[in-house]
């Protein structure tokens, strides 16, 4: 989900302008002041998953009316047409999607009732994010390192990889939050043989988000994990459609915890990690970001986001944290939007900084 907690700098970095590589695929063109894609997610598959890779089924509470839930369909729905949001990002337990069965297929019953989200994701005509929530473990163990193998891992993935091959807008969020992993380059060499199997499953061309180590944190991933994992490869050596990662917060410690924002991240995270993807080609997603609803995260907020328009050549866009089936009288990140008669209202938060605003480059 959102903990991560990190000791930060403030630096300021200058920034250099290197014309980035596109992927082919993508309708709309990326230029300063477009970004690429725009959404939230949309919770509920990962409730019970904890910062431990545990995830507890009973918990689960898929956003689904036809399983009992609220609407995440008409949420979606809503997002797409009223806000101009085209990225849904769908969290999901491993253990979940496997029936706790490490190693082994995906469950008939899970898979099926995750892939309704999927799929009412795409009928929207959005991209659709699989995140993995399990925080680069199973029950507490690191995958490749003391938990299960590599080979479980890429077994499931193989597995989601072959399902949704023929989805162009189904883009594969390798694993949430990954953190405390104490060996960096064998964390890399599990990203890469996950890589490696989802192309040769045939899903040649959707994009793959890249999860660095420090909680995915943008700030720490160009120093951190993001060199390693410039070196992570598609079988034919190409880096097309392999997209880093980043999540951050904007509260005291950085933690989406709190419902005040006192950052817009700018200087000390997102100059310095656009600086670095320019340098090298690259891009990012950032694929969890958010606050309270109050107006000190309204105002840093849309000061980041602002920034990811400015830098729409290494930033392709921002799913919110997060909508779905977290309580919006309760939870104090909620974006979730609120059904009155057949509109859907949305929280101050998401109308002021998230939704999609009228292009002003042309
Ligand atoms: C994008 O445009 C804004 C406003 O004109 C400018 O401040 C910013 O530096 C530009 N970004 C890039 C990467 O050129
Ligand atoms: C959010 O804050 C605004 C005031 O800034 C308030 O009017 C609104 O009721 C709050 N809650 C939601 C869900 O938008």
């Amino acid at each position: 989900m959102l903990f991560f907690s990190i000791s930060v700098s403030l630096l300021a970095a200058a920034g250099s302008v290197v014309a980035a590589p596109t992927l082919h695929h993508h309708a709309r063109d990326r230029e300063n002041g477009t970004l690429l894609l725009i959404g939230v997610n949309i919770a509920g598959f990962d409730f019970g998953c904890s910062i431990h890779g545990s995830c507890h089924l009973s918990q689960v509470t898929p956003p689904l009316t036809s399983l009992g839930g609220v609407d995440g369909v008409g949420q979606m729905r809503h997002f797409a047409k009223d806000d101009g949001m085209d990225i849904f990002r769908l969290p999901v337990g491993w253990q979940y999607l496997v029936n706790k069965k490490l190693g082994g297929d995906l469950d008939a019953e899970n898979a099926g009732n995750y892939d309704q989200l999927v799929q009412a994701c795409l009928a929207t005509g959005s991209h659709c994010v699989i995140d993995i929530h399990n925080y680069a473990r199973w029950n507490g163990k690191i995958i490749g390192q003391g938990g299960p193998s590599n080979a479980q891992f890429v077994s499931l993935w193989t597995q989601l990889a072959e399902k949704y091959a023929g989805t162009d807008k189904v883009i594969f969020g390798v694993m949430n939050e990954p953190h405390d992993v104490p060996n960096i380059d064998k964390w890399v060499e599990t990203v890469q043989a996950v890589v490696t199997a989802i192309r040769k499953a045939g899903a040649k061309t959707q994009m793959i988000l890249l999860p660095g180590d420090d909680w995915t944190s943008a700030e720490a991933m160009a120093r951190g994990s993001g060199p390693l994992l410039l070196e992570v490869k598609n079988p034919d050596g190409s880096t097309d459609g392999l997209v880093f990662d980043v999540h951050m917060y904007l509260d005291s410690d950085l933690s989406g915890t709190h419902p005040d924002c006192v950052t817009d991240n700018i200087d000390f995270a997102f100059q310095p990690l656009a600086t670095w993807l320019r340098s090298h080609k690259r891009q990012a997603l950032t694929s969890e970001t958010g606050g309270g609803n109050t107006s000190s995260c309204e105002k840093y907020l849309c000061r980041q986001i602002q920034f990811f328009h400015e830098n729409a050549d290494v930033f392709l866009g921002y799913t919110g944290w997060s909508a779905g089936a977290f309580n919006p009288e309760t939870y104090h990140l909620s974006e979730v939007p609120t059904k009155k008669g057949n509109k859907w209202e949305d929280t101050a938060l998401v109308k002021a900084c998230l939704v999609r605003k009228p292009s002003t480059s042309g």
